[in-house]
Protein backbone atom coordinates (compact mmCIF):
# COMPACT_ATOMS: atom_id res chain seq x y z
CA UNK A 1 0.00 0.00 0.00
CA UNK A 2 1.66 3.02 -1.48
CA UNK A 3 -0.14 5.43 1.20
CA UNK A 4 3.01 8.36 1.40
CA UNK A 5 1.33 10.44 -0.79
CA UNK A 6 -2.19 10.16 1.16
CA UNK A 7 -4.20 13.22 2.56
CA UNK A 8 -5.12 12.65 6.60
CA UNK A 9 -8.69 13.14 6.83
CA UNK A 10 -9.65 13.24 10.61
CA UNK A 11 -12.18 10.39 10.75
CA UNK A 12 -15.15 9.86 13.13
CA UNK A 13 -15.53 6.19 13.67
CA UNK A 14 -17.13 5.29 16.47
CA UNK A 15 -18.78 7.24 19.34
CA UNK A 16 -17.25 7.15 23.06
CA UNK A 17 -20.58 6.08 24.37
CA UNK A 18 -20.46 2.74 22.16
CA UNK A 19 -19.15 0.36 24.21
CA UNK A 20 -18.53 -2.38 21.84
CA UNK A 21 -17.48 -5.97 22.32
CA UNK A 22 -14.30 -6.85 21.11
CA UNK A 23 -14.46 -8.47 17.55
CA UNK A 24 -12.63 -11.72 16.04
CA UNK A 25 -14.60 -11.13 13.15
CA UNK A 26 -11.87 -10.17 10.73
CA UNK A 27 -10.77 -12.78 8.22
CA UNK A 28 -7.53 -14.37 9.73
CA UNK A 29 -4.10 -14.16 7.46
CA UNK A 30 -4.44 -17.16 5.41
CA UNK A 31 -2.54 -20.68 6.47
CA UNK A 32 -0.66 -21.08 3.58
CA UNK A 33 0.92 -17.34 3.98
CA UNK A 34 4.09 -16.79 5.95
CA UNK A 35 2.33 -15.14 8.98
CA UNK A 36 2.40 -11.28 9.11
CA UNK A 37 4.39 -9.40 12.15
CA UNK A 38 4.03 -7.03 14.98
CA UNK A 39 6.50 -5.17 16.73
CA UNK A 40 4.79 -2.66 19.70
CA UNK A 41 7.25 -0.04 21.36
CA UNK A 42 5.63 1.21 25.00
CA UNK A 43 6.67 3.47 26.06
CA UNK A 44 5.64 5.00 29.84
CA UNK A 45 4.15 2.96 32.51
CA UNK A 46 2.68 -0.59 33.47
CA UNK A 47 -0.65 1.11 31.72
CA UNK A 48 0.52 1.29 28.82
CA UNK A 49 2.61 -2.14 29.02
CA UNK A 50 -1.04 -3.55 29.50
CA UNK A 51 -2.57 -1.67 26.93
CA UNK A 52 0.45 -3.12 24.46
CA UNK A 53 -0.30 -6.33 25.55
CA UNK A 54 -4.42 -5.92 24.80
CA UNK A 55 -3.03 -4.77 21.08
CA UNK A 56 -0.66 -8.07 21.16
CA UNK A 57 -3.67 -10.17 22.14
CA UNK A 58 -5.95 -8.88 19.44
CA UNK A 59 -3.04 -9.14 16.97
CA UNK A 60 -2.52 -12.80 17.75
CA UNK A 61 -5.90 -13.62 17.35
CA UNK A 62 -5.84 -11.99 13.94
CA UNK A 63 -2.45 -14.26 12.91
CA UNK A 64 -0.36 -12.16 13.40
CA UNK A 65 3.36 -13.14 15.20
CA UNK A 66 5.65 -10.94 17.06
CA UNK A 67 8.65 -9.42 15.14
CA UNK A 68 12.15 -9.28 16.45
CA UNK A 69 12.32 -5.65 15.94
CA UNK A 70 11.72 -2.46 13.96
CA UNK A 71 13.26 -3.34 10.61
CA UNK A 72 10.99 -7.14 10.33
CA UNK A 73 7.58 -6.37 10.51
CA UNK A 74 4.96 -5.45 8.88
CA UNK A 75 3.08 -3.43 11.81
CA UNK A 76 4.58 -1.06 14.40
CA UNK A 77 2.69 0.47 17.18
CA UNK A 78 4.18 2.94 19.25
CA UNK A 79 2.33 3.47 22.26
CA UNK A 80 3.07 6.38 23.41
CA UNK A 81 3.20 7.97 26.78
CA UNK A 82 3.10 12.01 27.62
CA UNK A 83 4.15 12.06 31.39
CA UNK A 84 7.17 14.69 31.06
CA UNK A 85 8.33 16.59 28.17
CA UNK A 86 11.49 13.58 27.30
CA UNK A 87 8.99 11.20 26.90
CA UNK A 88 7.29 12.79 24.29
CA UNK A 89 10.29 14.04 22.44
CA UNK A 90 11.48 10.15 22.49
CA UNK A 91 8.16 9.57 20.27
CA UNK A 92 8.77 12.19 17.77
CA UNK A 93 12.24 11.30 17.65
CA UNK A 94 11.75 7.59 16.50
CA UNK A 95 8.20 8.59 14.32
CA UNK A 96 10.86 11.10 12.48
CA UNK A 97 13.09 8.32 11.66
CA UNK A 98 10.57 5.71 10.86
CA UNK A 99 9.87 7.87 7.42
CA UNK A 100 12.83 6.26 6.06
CA UNK A 101 11.54 3.09 6.67
CA UNK A 102 8.06 3.93 5.28
CA UNK A 103 9.71 4.40 2.24
CA UNK A 104 11.73 1.27 1.59
CA UNK A 105 8.61 -0.73 3.03
CA UNK A 106 5.50 0.88 2.23
CA UNK A 107 3.25 -1.87 2.75
CA UNK A 108 4.32 -0.91 6.42
CA UNK A 109 1.30 -0.38 9.17
CA UNK A 110 2.63 2.95 11.27
CA UNK A 111 0.32 3.29 14.53
CA UNK A 112 0.83 5.88 17.22
CA UNK A 113 -1.96 4.85 20.38
CA UNK A 114 -1.59 6.13 24.10
CA UNK A 115 -1.35 8.93 26.36
CA UNK A 116 0.52 11.47 24.03
CA UNK A 117 -2.01 10.74 21.36
CA UNK A 118 -5.18 11.35 23.52
CA UNK A 119 -3.57 14.64 24.18
CA UNK A 120 -5.41 17.41 22.72
CA UNK A 121 -3.99 18.40 19.43
CA UNK A 122 -0.93 15.73 19.49
CA UNK A 123 -3.34 13.45 16.57
CA UNK A 124 -3.44 16.78 14.49
CA UNK A 125 0.06 17.19 14.62
CA UNK A 126 1.01 13.99 13.70
CA UNK A 127 -1.38 14.03 10.33
CA UNK A 128 0.10 17.67 9.38
CA UNK A 129 4.06 16.58 10.42
CA UNK A 130 4.20 12.78 9.94
CA UNK A 131 2.37 11.77 7.08
CA UNK A 132 4.13 8.33 6.68
CA UNK A 133 1.59 7.30 9.98
CA UNK A 134 -1.10 5.31 9.14
CA UNK A 135 -3.22 5.10 12.11
CA UNK A 136 -3.72 7.52 15.63
CA UNK A 137 -5.74 6.51 18.12
CA UNK A 138 -6.67 7.34 21.70
CA UNK A 139 -6.82 5.55 24.72
CA UNK A 140 -9.93 5.08 25.24
CA UNK A 141 -10.81 2.93 22.18
CA UNK A 142 -8.24 0.31 22.40
CA UNK A 143 -10.92 -2.15 22.25
CA UNK A 144 -11.72 -0.70 18.54
CA UNK A 145 -7.95 -1.90 17.46
CA UNK A 146 -9.09 -4.69 14.75
CA UNK A 147 -11.50 -2.52 13.41
CA UNK A 148 -9.21 0.89 13.25
CA UNK A 149 -6.41 -1.59 11.99
CA UNK A 150 -8.61 -3.21 9.32
CA UNK A 151 -9.54 0.78 8.37
CA UNK A 152 -6.34 1.82 8.20
CA UNK A 153 -5.19 -0.58 6.24
CA UNK A 154 -7.92 -0.15 3.75
CA UNK A 155 -7.59 3.71 3.68
CA UNK A 156 -5.19 5.59 1.28
CA UNK A 157 -5.83 8.04 4.59
CA UNK A 158 -4.38 8.13 7.93
CA UNK A 159 -7.32 7.36 10.11
CA UNK A 160 -7.77 9.14 13.42
CA UNK A 161 -9.93 8.24 16.15
CA UNK A 162 -9.73 9.93 19.39
CA UNK A 163 -12.34 9.74 21.92
CA UNK A 164 -12.66 12.75 24.17
CA UNK A 165 -13.45 10.41 27.09
CA UNK A 166 -14.20 6.20 27.59
CA UNK A 167 -17.93 5.19 28.87
CA UNK A 168 -17.73 1.98 30.10
CA UNK A 169 -15.27 -0.66 30.93
CA UNK A 170 -15.09 -2.64 28.38
CA UNK A 171 -14.02 -6.68 29.96
CA UNK A 172 -13.26 -9.61 27.95
CA UNK A 173 -10.32 -8.48 25.97
CA UNK A 174 -7.52 -10.52 24.25
CA UNK A 175 -4.34 -9.97 26.41
CA UNK A 176 -1.09 -11.27 25.22
CA UNK A 177 1.19 -11.94 28.87
CA UNK A 178 4.93 -13.05 28.45
CA UNK A 179 6.70 -15.13 30.60
CA UNK A 180 3.79 -16.98 32.21
CA UNK A 181 4.73 -15.94 35.64
CA UNK A 182 3.90 -12.22 36.45
CA UNK A 183 0.77 -10.35 35.29
CA UNK A 184 -0.39 -7.20 35.30
CA UNK A 185 -4.42 -6.60 36.19
CA UNK A 186 -6.22 -3.71 35.73
CA UNK A 187 -8.36 -2.95 38.94
CA UNK A 188 -9.04 1.13 37.97
CA UNK A 189 -8.93 3.17 34.68
CA UNK A 190 -8.13 7.05 35.05
CA UNK A 191 -7.85 9.26 37.63
CA UNK A 192 -10.10 11.95 39.13
CA UNK A 193 -7.15 13.59 41.21
CA UNK A 194 -5.32 16.30 39.36
CA UNK A 195 -2.11 16.58 40.99
CA UNK A 196 -1.13 19.99 39.98
CA UNK A 197 1.51 18.71 37.35
CA UNK A 198 -0.28 15.94 35.85
CA UNK A 199 -1.15 15.16 32.86
CA UNK A 200 -2.65 11.74 33.56
CA UNK A 201 -6.34 12.76 34.39
CA UNK A 202 -5.80 14.60 30.76
CA UNK A 203 -5.12 11.85 28.97
CA UNK A 204 -6.60 8.96 30.70
CA UNK A 205 -10.46 10.21 31.76
CA UNK A 206 -12.05 10.18 35.06
CA UNK A 207 -11.56 7.37 37.50
CA UNK A 208 -13.77 4.06 36.63
CA UNK A 209 -13.56 0.88 38.62
CA UNK A 210 -13.82 -2.75 37.28
CA UNK A 211 -16.54 -5.22 38.82
CA UNK A 212 -14.34 -6.73 41.71
CA UNK A 213 -15.96 -10.15 40.08
CA UNK A 214 -14.33 -9.67 36.93
CA UNK A 215 -10.85 -8.82 38.59
CA UNK A 216 -11.11 -12.32 40.76
CA UNK A 217 -12.28 -14.37 37.96
CA UNK A 218 -9.28 -13.12 36.23
CA UNK A 219 -6.96 -13.96 38.46
CA UNK A 220 -8.50 -16.99 39.17
CA UNK A 221 -7.62 -17.69 35.30
CA UNK A 222 -4.18 -16.56 35.82
CA UNK A 223 -3.77 -18.72 39.14
CA UNK A 224 -5.11 -21.60 37.16
CA UNK A 225 -2.93 -21.03 34.22
CA UNK A 226 0.28 -21.17 36.93
CA UNK A 227 1.14 -17.57 37.10
CA UNK A 228 2.41 -17.09 40.75
CA UNK A 229 2.48 -12.99 40.96
CA UNK A 230 -0.43 -10.66 40.49
CA UNK A 231 -0.12 -6.96 40.03
CA UNK A 232 -2.90 -4.96 40.51
CA UNK A 233 -2.80 -2.02 38.13
CA UNK A 234 -4.42 1.71 39.35
CA UNK A 235 -3.16 5.38 39.50
CA UNK A 236 -4.65 5.47 42.64
CA UNK A 237 -5.49 1.31 44.11
CA UNK A 238 -6.36 2.43 47.37
CA UNK A 239 -9.72 4.43 45.69
CA UNK A 240 -10.59 1.07 43.80
CA UNK A 241 -14.31 0.97 44.68
CA UNK A 242 -15.11 4.18 45.24
CA UNK A 243 -17.64 4.63 42.09
CA UNK A 244 -19.07 0.70 42.97
CA UNK A 245 -20.87 -0.33 46.00
CA UNK A 246 -20.28 0.82 49.33
CA UNK A 247 -18.84 -2.24 50.32
CA UNK A 248 -16.39 -3.06 47.65
CA UNK A 249 -12.97 -1.26 48.80
CA UNK A 250 -9.35 -2.01 48.14
CA UNK A 251 -9.06 -3.52 50.89
CA UNK A 252 -11.96 -6.07 50.70
CA UNK A 253 -10.45 -6.84 47.17
CA UNK A 254 -7.41 -8.01 48.83
CA UNK A 255 -8.94 -9.88 50.68
CA UNK A 256 -10.75 -12.18 48.24
CA UNK A 257 -7.70 -12.60 45.88
CA UNK A 258 -5.40 -13.37 49.19
CA UNK A 259 -7.68 -17.08 49.12
CA UNK A 260 -7.20 -17.88 45.18
CA UNK A 261 -5.32 -21.02 45.73
CA UNK A 262 -1.66 -21.16 43.37
CA UNK A 263 -1.17 -17.45 43.39
CA UNK A 264 1.82 -16.94 45.42
CA UNK A 265 2.49 -13.05 45.69
CA UNK A 266 -0.12 -9.94 45.19
CA UNK A 267 1.63 -6.57 44.32
CA UNK A 268 -0.20 -3.09 44.00
CA UNK A 269 0.55 0.28 41.87
CA UNK A 270 0.30 2.66 42.71
CA UNK A 271 -1.04 3.96 46.23
CA UNK A 272 -1.64 7.54 46.92
CA UNK A 273 -0.64 8.31 50.82
CA UNK A 274 -3.69 10.74 51.15
CA UNK A 275 -6.04 7.29 51.19
CA UNK A 276 -3.52 4.67 52.54
CA UNK A 277 -4.61 3.47 55.97
CA UNK A 278 -3.99 1.58 58.95
CA UNK A 279 -7.06 -0.52 58.35
CA UNK A 280 -5.63 -1.03 54.87
CA UNK A 281 -2.03 -2.16 56.68
CA UNK A 282 -3.54 -4.59 58.44
CA UNK A 283 -5.47 -6.45 55.71
CA UNK A 284 -1.89 -6.37 54.50
CA UNK A 285 -0.36 -7.58 58.00
CA UNK A 286 -3.14 -10.37 57.72
CA UNK A 287 -2.74 -11.72 54.59
CA UNK A 288 -0.89 -14.63 53.05
CA UNK A 289 0.30 -13.00 49.63
CA UNK A 290 0.43 -9.30 49.53
CA UNK A 291 4.02 -8.51 49.10
CA UNK A 292 5.58 -6.19 52.36
CA UNK A 293 6.60 -3.43 49.54
CA UNK A 294 4.88 -0.06 49.67
CA UNK A 295 5.36 2.21 46.88
CA UNK A 296 4.01 5.23 48.35
CA UNK A 297 5.00 8.46 46.04
CA UNK A 298 5.52 11.16 48.46
CA UNK A 299 6.53 13.76 45.83
CA UNK A 300 7.66 16.37 48.04
CA UNK A 301 9.09 16.78 51.52
CA UNK A 302 7.89 20.58 51.89
CA UNK A 303 4.14 21.13 53.51
CA UNK A 304 4.03 24.03 51.09
CA UNK A 305 4.96 22.40 47.92
CA UNK A 306 2.09 19.51 48.60
CA UNK A 307 -0.31 22.36 48.97
CA UNK A 308 0.66 23.34 45.60
CA UNK A 309 0.89 20.26 43.99
CA UNK A 310 -2.60 19.57 45.13
CA UNK A 311 -1.64 16.21 46.69
CA UNK A 312 -4.23 16.51 49.45
CA UNK A 313 -1.90 15.10 52.49
CA UNK A 314 0.99 16.81 54.76
CA UNK A 315 4.09 15.43 55.36
CA UNK A 316 3.01 14.77 59.32
CA UNK A 317 0.88 12.83 57.84
CA UNK A 318 3.06 10.75 55.52
CA UNK A 319 5.55 9.55 58.17
CA UNK A 320 2.59 9.12 60.07
CA UNK A 321 1.43 6.26 57.38
CA UNK A 322 4.99 5.20 57.12
CA UNK A 323 4.86 4.68 61.06
CA UNK A 324 2.21 2.95 61.00
CA UNK A 325 3.26 0.33 58.38
CA UNK A 326 6.75 -0.06 60.15
CA UNK A 327 5.42 -0.49 63.19
CA UNK A 328 3.04 -3.63 61.48
CA UNK A 329 5.50 -4.85 59.49
CA UNK A 330 9.20 -3.55 60.40
CA UNK A 331 10.82 -6.04 57.44
CA UNK A 332 8.64 -4.26 54.71
CA UNK A 333 10.07 -1.77 51.89
CA UNK A 334 9.31 1.45 51.00
CA UNK A 335 9.96 3.08 47.98
CA UNK A 336 8.83 6.82 46.62
CA UNK A 337 8.87 8.58 43.71
CA UNK A 338 9.66 12.55 43.98
CA UNK A 339 9.54 15.91 41.77
CA UNK A 340 12.34 18.41 41.98
CA UNK A 341 12.30 21.92 40.76
CA UNK A 342 8.22 22.57 41.20
CA UNK A 343 7.30 26.13 40.71
CA UNK A 344 7.94 28.06 43.97
CA UNK A 345 10.06 25.19 45.27
CA UNK A 346 13.04 27.38 47.65
CA UNK A 347 16.19 25.93 48.49
CA UNK A 348 14.35 25.59 52.21
CA UNK A 349 11.07 23.20 50.54
CA UNK A 350 14.26 21.43 49.02
CA UNK A 351 16.06 20.72 52.06
CA UNK A 352 12.54 19.67 53.82
CA UNK A 353 13.10 16.70 50.60
CA UNK A 354 16.43 15.89 51.39
CA UNK A 355 15.46 15.75 55.14
CA UNK A 356 12.14 13.27 54.69
CA UNK A 357 14.39 11.50 52.82
CA UNK A 358 17.15 10.80 55.29
CA UNK A 359 14.24 10.62 58.10
CA UNK A 360 12.17 7.79 55.90
CA UNK A 361 14.83 6.00 54.44
CA UNK A 362 13.18 4.90 51.22
CA UNK A 363 14.61 1.26 49.84
CA UNK A 364 14.52 3.50 46.65
CA UNK A 365 13.16 6.31 44.83
CA UNK A 366 12.20 7.46 41.20
CA UNK A 367 13.05 11.24 41.06
CA UNK A 368 12.09 13.43 38.22
CA UNK A 369 13.03 17.09 37.75
CA UNK A 370 9.49 18.81 37.59
CA UNK A 371 8.39 19.27 33.82
CA UNK A 372 5.37 21.52 32.48
CA UNK A 373 3.01 19.59 31.11
CA UNK A 374 0.26 21.89 28.59
CA UNK A 375 -3.33 22.00 30.34
CA UNK A 376 -2.31 21.52 33.71
CA UNK A 377 -2.04 24.07 36.75
CA UNK A 378 1.48 23.82 37.50
CA UNK A 379 2.43 24.77 33.85
CA UNK A 380 1.70 28.30 34.25
CA UNK A 381 2.45 28.64 37.93
CA UNK A 382 4.77 31.77 38.93
CA UNK A 383 8.31 30.41 40.10
CA UNK A 384 9.36 28.25 37.57
CA UNK A 385 12.99 27.06 38.48
CA UNK A 386 15.67 27.32 35.63
CA UNK A 387 16.99 24.01 34.34
CA UNK A 388 20.57 24.06 35.75
CA UNK A 389 19.29 24.33 39.35
CA UNK A 390 16.69 21.42 39.07
CA UNK A 391 19.40 19.45 37.59
CA UNK A 392 21.45 20.53 40.81
CA UNK A 393 18.80 19.50 43.28
CA UNK A 394 18.17 15.90 41.14
CA UNK A 395 21.87 15.25 41.28
CA UNK A 396 21.98 15.96 45.44
CA UNK A 397 18.74 13.69 45.65
CA UNK A 398 19.98 11.05 44.08
CA UNK A 399 23.36 10.78 45.37
CA UNK A 400 21.52 11.04 49.02
CA UNK A 401 19.30 8.11 47.94
CA UNK A 402 21.67 5.92 46.35
CA UNK A 403 23.84 6.23 49.68
CA UNK A 404 21.14 4.85 51.51
CA UNK A 405 20.23 2.36 49.33
CA UNK A 406 23.33 0.98 49.77
CA UNK A 407 23.10 1.06 53.39
CA UNK A 408 19.95 -0.70 53.62
CA UNK A 409 21.28 -3.14 51.29
CA UNK A 410 23.86 -3.78 52.89
CA UNK A 411 22.04 -5.20 56.01
CA UNK A 412 20.75 -8.03 53.71
CA UNK A 413 24.23 -8.94 53.07
CA UNK A 414 24.56 -12.67 54.51
CA UNK A 415 20.51 -13.56 54.97
CA UNK A 416 18.53 -15.38 53.19
CA UNK A 417 15.83 -14.53 51.43
CA UNK A 418 12.66 -16.07 49.09
CA UNK A 419 13.36 -15.22 45.36
CA UNK A 420 10.60 -15.41 42.68
CA UNK A 421 12.67 -16.88 39.65
CA UNK A 422 11.51 -15.31 36.31
CA UNK A 423 14.16 -16.26 33.83
CA UNK A 424 18.47 -15.83 33.20
CA UNK A 425 19.45 -12.05 33.25
CA UNK A 426 19.50 -10.03 30.35
CA UNK A 427 22.49 -8.61 31.31
CA UNK A 428 24.17 -11.70 32.05
CA UNK A 429 23.02 -14.98 30.52
CA UNK A 430 24.89 -17.08 33.35
CA UNK A 431 22.97 -16.08 36.31
CA UNK A 432 18.87 -16.55 37.50
CA UNK A 433 16.94 -13.25 37.86
CA UNK A 434 14.23 -12.67 39.98
CA UNK A 435 12.65 -10.50 42.85
CA UNK A 436 12.06 -10.65 46.40
CA UNK A 437 8.53 -9.95 48.31
CA UNK A 438 10.13 -6.13 49.21
CA UNK A 439 10.35 -6.04 44.90
CA UNK A 440 14.48 -6.09 45.68
CA UNK A 441 15.70 -7.37 42.59
CA UNK A 442 18.36 -10.62 42.96
CA UNK A 443 20.58 -12.32 40.41
CA UNK A 444 21.88 -15.59 41.73
CA UNK A 445 23.50 -19.04 40.76
CA UNK A 446 21.14 -21.16 40.04
CA UNK A 447 19.40 -24.28 38.08
CA UNK A 448 16.74 -23.38 35.20
CA UNK A 449 14.46 -25.75 36.42
CA UNK A 450 14.26 -22.71 39.28
CA UNK A 451 12.22 -20.53 36.90
CA UNK A 452 8.69 -20.06 37.94
CA UNK A 453 9.42 -21.05 41.63
CA UNK A 454 10.08 -19.66 44.71
CA UNK A 455 13.84 -19.98 46.10
CA UNK A 456 15.84 -19.40 49.17
CA UNK A 457 18.61 -17.60 48.09
CA UNK A 458 21.77 -16.79 50.57
CA UNK A 459 22.57 -12.78 49.68
CA UNK A 460 26.58 -12.91 49.30
CA UNK A 461 27.17 -9.69 47.95
CA UNK A 462 24.95 -5.78 47.57
CA UNK A 463 24.75 -2.99 45.06
CA UNK A 464 22.56 -0.43 45.19
CA UNK A 465 19.94 -1.62 43.02
CA UNK A 466 20.10 -5.17 43.24
CA UNK A 467 21.92 -8.34 45.40
CA UNK A 468 24.30 -10.85 44.45
CA UNK A 469 23.68 -14.19 45.68
CA UNK A 470 23.31 -18.06 45.54
CA UNK A 471 20.44 -20.65 45.54
CA UNK A 472 19.90 -22.69 48.92
CA UNK A 473 17.88 -25.85 47.00
N1 LIG B 1 -0.49 7.82 39.95
C1 LIG B 1 0.80 7.80 40.46
C2 LIG B 1 1.88 8.38 39.58
C3 LIG B 1 1.81 8.35 38.13
S1 LIG B 1 3.02 9.25 37.28
C4 LIG B 1 0.82 8.61 41.76
O1 LIG B 1 0.01 9.43 42.01
O2 LIG B 1 1.73 8.39 42.49
C5 LIG B 1 4.55 8.65 37.96
C6 LIG B 1 5.41 9.71 38.55
O3 LIG B 1 5.80 10.63 37.56
C7 LIG B 1 4.75 10.58 39.60
O4 LIG B 1 4.72 9.97 40.85
C8 LIG B 1 5.61 11.81 39.60
O5 LIG B 1 6.69 11.68 40.48
C9 LIG B 1 6.14 11.85 38.17
N2 LIG B 1 5.54 12.95 37.39
C10 LIG B 1 4.25 13.09 37.02
N3 LIG B 1 4.08 14.25 36.34
C11 LIG B 1 5.29 14.86 36.28
C12 LIG B 1 5.77 16.08 35.73
N4 LIG B 1 4.95 16.92 35.11
N5 LIG B 1 7.08 16.37 35.86
C13 LIG B 1 7.92 15.53 36.50
N6 LIG B 1 7.53 14.36 37.04
C14 LIG B 1 6.23 14.02 36.94
FE1 LIG C 1 -1.17 12.00 38.36
FE2 LIG C 1 -1.80 12.58 40.83
FE3 LIG C 1 -3.40 11.01 39.41
FE4 LIG C 1 -1.02 10.12 40.18
S1 LIG C 1 -2.72 10.68 41.53
S2 LIG C 1 -1.91 9.94 38.17
S3 LIG C 1 0.24 11.94 40.08
S4 LIG C 1 -3.00 13.15 39.04
FE1 LIG D 1 2.74 7.98 30.77
FE2 LIG D 1 0.20 7.60 30.37
FE3 LIG D 1 1.46 6.17 32.15
S1 LIG D 1 1.21 9.57 30.50
S2 LIG D 1 3.13 7.48 32.84
S3 LIG D 1 1.86 6.13 29.99
S4 LIG D 1 -0.66 6.82 32.23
Amino acid sequence: MGNLEKSNKLKDSGKPGESEAPTKSLESMESSEEPKKFYIHTFGCQMNVHDSEILGGFLEDLGYREAAGVEDTDILIMNTCAIRQKAEAKVFGMIGKLKKLKREKPHLIIGVCGCMAQQEGTAKKIKARYPHVDLVFGTHNVHRFPHLLKEAEESRETVLDIWPEGKEVVEGLPISRKGGIKAWVTITYGCNNFCAYCVVPYVRGREQSREMSNIVTEVEGLASKGYKEVTLLGQNVNSYGKDLDKSITFALLLEKLDSITGLERIRYMTSHPRDFSRELTEVIYRSEKVCEHFHLPIQSGSNKILGKMNRGYTREHYLEVVSYIRELIPHSSITTDFIVGFPGETREDFSDTLEILERVRFDTSYSFVFSPRKGTLAADMPGQIPAAEKKERLLKLNETQNRISREINEALRGTVMDVLVEGFSRENPSVLTGRTRTNKLVNFKGEKEMIGKIIPVKINDVKTWSLDGEALS
